[in-house]
């Protein structure tokens, strides 16, 4: 588990083992797109403003994967306990 600052909102959440950030946040009342959620289609692309993503989708390639400066967050968590996102 980890936890999801969310810089634009000014909220923090807690992801635990088994839900998705996606999840997490429509559970905290954000509205935010997706549709595949299956880390494939790219709707819910979202920029990473600090933290080490574990990238679980098939939709960024290798570079933009290495950046951590985004991800997909119907599928992807963190690598480090938190991660800071542009929403
Ligand atoms: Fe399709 Fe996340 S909703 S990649």
């Amino acid at each position: 588990s980890f936890d999801i600052e969310l810089a634009r909102s000014a909220m923090t959440l807690h992801v635990p083992a088994g839900k998705t950030i996606l999840e997490t946040m429509r559970e905290a009342g954000l509205t935010v797109p997706s549709s595949c959620e299956q880390g494939a289609c790219g709707t819910c692309l979202t920029t990473v403003m600090e933290g080490e993503v574990d990238h679980q989708d098939v939709y960024l390639n290798k570079t933009e994967k290495a950046s951590h400066t985004c991800m997909m967050t119907c599928v992807s968590r963190a690598k480090s306990g938190r991660l800071v996102l542009d929403i």
